[in-house]
């Protein structure tokens, strides 16, 4: 028999400079092993319908079982699988390893592989983060904080309904997740190159042993499409987002103007000139990094745009975007989790809001709703209020008690008095929180409940998480004991 390569006999030996301009190796490691079980799934499958002989078929699993990627050049993966095949087995056997399959449908099918993979250690790290931002609300659950808009203090709030911002956000995300992967988990084998195959393969069987849901029923979807790879990182976009604003309130609230929180130690860095800094590096790279998965985003999105029906190479290059992408977020929620859980916070907060203004909106509906004024007007009186404590230079609490009245009057006409006692209740902050009536509002009394509502969510996606993962695993051990069976007779 002539001497056979992969690469077969229309062109002259590729260029090996060429081949290392266009070679995938170095990012097909991370899908080595779907590559393996692909291949398993596919001879099995072959064999099932008659293509292979029972003996040859185990020669190739016994193959596969024992491959591991060497450091030679190649163009990707599937070539140097293929020709280590031909090298130890024959082309007489190792020959029949790609009828009916191409390597345009392998490669789709290990990315979704792989991303289901990657997709469900990001989820667990947002648990685990989520496990964070309640310890940590627990811990300071009656600590408050001054809340802002527009950078300007604005009204008080609980520091644990602050981080259940976050909690909720990544919930949503989460939920995303859980959406794309349904789409992402479908098989593109048995498209082939692009049109399906003359081979009389079950689909359906492959994709079961590989762990899918289904299959990607269009071949020129199957091969060409990467919608899946654009929604995951516009996903983990929306998670850099949530990253990058809490490194920015840490770094914030870690300045001397701010003291809201000191950093552990072992978590910052000090400079090499000034021997009193410390620097929050942790958050700033968090911060930084946010950026990449928005660079995938636009890369891949450019890349894929344009391209023309079904599979060009060009597609090859979205792949490590994408991992770059994800991979960038486990990491920083890793990080920012375990910054997180050793920050100390400022608990004093109480007495100098009670001082300040952030009350000034609950005085304003008190006066409307107990004193029977028109908001907009009540609005004006403590805005008038406000106005004159800042001339004078005196708290706005003792401006409410000696000029509140005489303004009142100003604007209404009427008499109307609030003792000192409602007053003081009214600018103490967690007093006023605790007036709070609206659902999902920030009342100290409520926040147990509010607690108790997310510890719920997070057993919720606890299960959908684990069914997902317990789904897969089962289809993958039956792959795993057909292997055993052939190749251990
Ligand atoms: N290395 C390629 C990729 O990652 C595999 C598919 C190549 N297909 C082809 N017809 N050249 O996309």
């Amino acid at each position: 028999m002539l001497s056979i390569q992969v690469t077969g006999k229309r062109l002259k030996k590729q260029n090996r400079e060429v081949t290392k301009f266009i070679s995938s190796l170095a990012s097909d490691k991370r899908i080595s092993k779907h590559v393996l079980m692909i291949n398993m799934a596919h001879v099995l499958a072959l064999h099932k319908s008659g293509y292979i002989s029972k003996e040859d078929t185990v020669s190739i699993l016994r193959f596969l079982n024992s491959f591991k990627l060497s450091d030679e050049l190649d163009e990707d993966i599937h070539y140097m699988l293929e020709r280590h095949a031909i090298d130890k087995l024959g082309i007489k056997v190792a020959g029949q390893m790609n009828l009916g399959k191409s390597r345009n449908d392998q490669v789709a099918t290990a990315i979704r592989m792989e991303l289901r993979d990657t997709l469900i250690r990001t989820m667990e790290q947002i648990l685990s983060f989520q496990d964070t931002i309640i310890r940590l609300s627990r811990k300071y659950v009656g600590t408050i904080i001054p809340g802002y808009t527009h950078m300007q203090r604005a009204q008080p709030v609980l520091l644990s309904y602050h981080l259940l911002s976050y909690f909720d956000s990544l919930s949503r995300t989460f939920d995303r997740f859980v959406e794309i992967i349904k789409r992402v988990n479908m098989s593109p084998m048995g498209s082939a190159a692009l049109a399906g195959t003359t081979i009389g393969l079950d689909r359906r069987i492959i994709a079961d042993f590989l762990g899918f849901e289904g299959i990607v029923r269009n071949g020129i979807d199957s091969v060409s499409s990467r919608d899946f790879a654009v929604e995951s990182i516009a996903s983990a976009i929306l998670l850099s987002l949530d990253l990058s604003r809490l490194s920015e309130e840490i770094i914030i609230w870690s300045t001397e103007e701010f003291r809201f929180v000191e950093l552990p130690d072992e978590m910052a860095a000090t400079s090499s000139i000034m021997p009193q800094k410390k620097n929050p590096v942790v958050s700033e790279i968090v911060r930084a990094r946010s950026s990449f998965p928005l660079s995938s985003l636009v890369s891949s999105f450019s890349i894929i745009k344009c391209l023309p029906y079904s599979y060009n190479l060009d597609l090859q290059e979205v792949t490590p975007l994408l991992w770059t992408a994800l991979d960038t977020v486990i990491d920083s929620l890793r990080m920012t989790s375990k910054l997180m859980d050793e920050l100390r916070f400022r608990q004093d907060f109480e007495k100098e809001l009670s001082e300040g203004y952030t009350c000034a909106a609950f005085l304003a509906e008190y006066l409307s709703t107990k004193k029977g004024i028109n908001f907009r007007v009540s609005h004006a009186v403590v805005g008038e209020l406000v106005s004159k404590s800042q001339q004078r230079g005196i708290s706005f609490r003792k401006a409410a008690e000696e000029l509140l009245s005489e303004i009142a009057r100003k604007y209404t006409g009427k008499r109307i008095i609030l003792s000192g006692k409602e007053i003081g209740r009214i600018l103490n902050p967690k007093e006023a929180l605790r007036m709070i009536k609206t659902e999902g509002g920030c009342n100290p009394d409520k926040m147990e409940y509010e607690l108790k509502l997310r510890e719920g969510i997070i057993e919720k996606q606890r299960k959908t998480l684990s069914l997902i993962k317990s789904r897969i695993k089962t289809k993958l051990s039956h792959l795993e004991r057909e292997v055993s069976g052939f190749v251990s007779e």
